[in-house]
């Protein structure tokens, strides 16, 4: 028995499924306590988008260790917060012409959830959020509300209310049909007006399901003609994961707020901010969504470091290739069995294999065989791979090659 089957809760749930005590880290390696590599493309489920330990992000940490720099600091002004947030104006918000402000909340991705649906109820003085099937927004109660899974809702303990959830417009719906139908149901009697549409682009915990721009860009011209905000949650897919900045940057689409975290902290440390536009911003009052861990200050100083690989096309030009290696590599296991799907966009690619036990066992054989990969969507279907940007190419070849010998050899023996 170790220190965890003794002591930590049940509710630990991914080191059941790689059972090792991890020891060291280094982009998109890790090495357990016995000494055994593997090739991660898990990435702390899309935290990890610039690689474990990014030599650029920990000597920039390191140095403001060594320097004193301020740790904790509520919401003070500090230094790392002022130039995180000059950086990522100059780098990210201006070349888009967006207006928005920053508005940091509690460090993990909940929180920013929450806070932007407190907005927009204040803005719209509506209660009535819609989110979408299969959606994925976080743990706590409001943002649970709109997460779609009902494992995960099941343990609220409370009914979760004023979310309703419709049909997720991806590229194989019908995205005329469903707006259709959205907005009838949006207009059934009693059905109150909404505050917020909320929605991943890509919904990543959900299966891999990529939206089409014309689902989207419907669902924001309807999101504008009934006053309600239109709201991304970008958590787990921007920060360059799709081979930009934000997931939505090639879909025409305007968000009142963004919903960042994750990723965006850099080297793998908390932070969470919202990217809200300046009229919706007016409507807090100082304070009145607080936190005591609101930006971190080593968040910063590695976030900022991460944001330099934006101010060119270096990092998102290597993850076209990328992309381009990974399809290429896992197209071929689809020959012959028409029951399997790749999708995804970017780095983030979803092989739904159809059944929750083969996608396990999937996952268990790459375990065996020096890869971390996880499954997402319904009943556990899809593998999900999302590969830290920064992978080397040796890596990434490697790791994909686990991934094809195991997947051949579970789906042959299912067959
Ligand atoms: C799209 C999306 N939103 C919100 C969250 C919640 O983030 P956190 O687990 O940091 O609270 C996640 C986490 O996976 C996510 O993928």
């Amino acid at each position: 028995m170790t220190i965890f089957t003794a002591r930590e809760s049940t509710i630990r749930a991914y080191s059941r499924t790689y059972p090792v005590v991890f020891k060291t880290a280094s982009y998109a390696r890790q090495i357990d306590s016995d000494g055994k590599e593997y090739i991660d493309f898990f990435a702390g489920a899309g935290v990890l988008n610039f690689g474990h330990n990014n030599a650029a992000m920990k000597a920039a940490v390191v140095d403001y260790l060594q320097r004193d720099g301020v740790l904790h600091s509520l919401d003070l002004h500090t230094e790392a917060k002022a130039q995180f947030m000059q950086c990522f104006t100059d780098v990210i918000l201006q070349p888009r012409d967006m207006p928005h402000r920053m508005q940091f909340t509690g460090p993990t991705g909940t929180n920013a959830v929450e806070a932007a649906l407190k907005l927009a109820r204040r803005v719209t003085g509506r209660r009535h959020v819609v989110a979408f099937n299969q959606g994925f927004h976080g743990m706590t109660l409001g943002a649970l509300a709109a997460t779609a899974n009902e494992y995960f809702r099941g343990a609220a303990g409370v009914p979760l209310e004023y979310v309703s959830h419709q049909p997720f417009g991806d590229e194989s719906a019908d995205a005329e049909a469903l707006l259709t139908a959205l907005r009838d149901a949006l207009q059934e009697p009693g059905v109150e007006p909404p505050a917020a549409f909320l929605l991943e682009t890509i919904q990543a915990e959900g299966g891999v399901n990529v939206a089409s721009a014309a689902w989207l860009q419907g669902v924001a011209a309807l999101a504008k003609e009934l006053g309600a905000l239109f709201i991304v949650d970008d958590i787990q897919v921007g920060c360059g994961r799709t081979g930009s900045y934000f997931s939505f940057d090639d879909l025409a689409i305007e968000p009142d707020i963004v919903c960042l975290a994750k990723g965006i902290g850099g080297i793998g440390t908390p932070m969470a901010m919202n990217l809200v536009r300046p009229e919706h911003d007016e409507h807090w009052s100082p304070g009145e969504h607080t936190g005591t861990f609101r930006g971190q200050n080593l968040s910063f100083v590695a976030g900022k470091v991460a944001l330099d690989y934006f101010a060119d096309d270096t990092l998102m030009n290597e993850v076209k290739e990328k992309t381009g290696l990974m399809r290429d590599t896992l197209q071929p296991l689809l020959t012959g069995d028409s029951s399997l799907q790749l999708r995804g966009k970017g780095m983030i690619i979803g092989l739904d294999v159809g059944d929750g036990e083969r996608a396990a066992a999937i996952v268990r054989q790459c375990f065996d065989d020096g890869l971390i990969v996880a499954s997402c969507g319904i009943g556990g279907r899809v593998l999900k791979l999302i590969p830290p940007l920064t992978t080397p190419h040796g890596d990434l070849v490697a790791g994909l090659d686990i991934f094809v010998s195991a997947a051949r050899r579970v789906l042959e023996e299912a067959a």
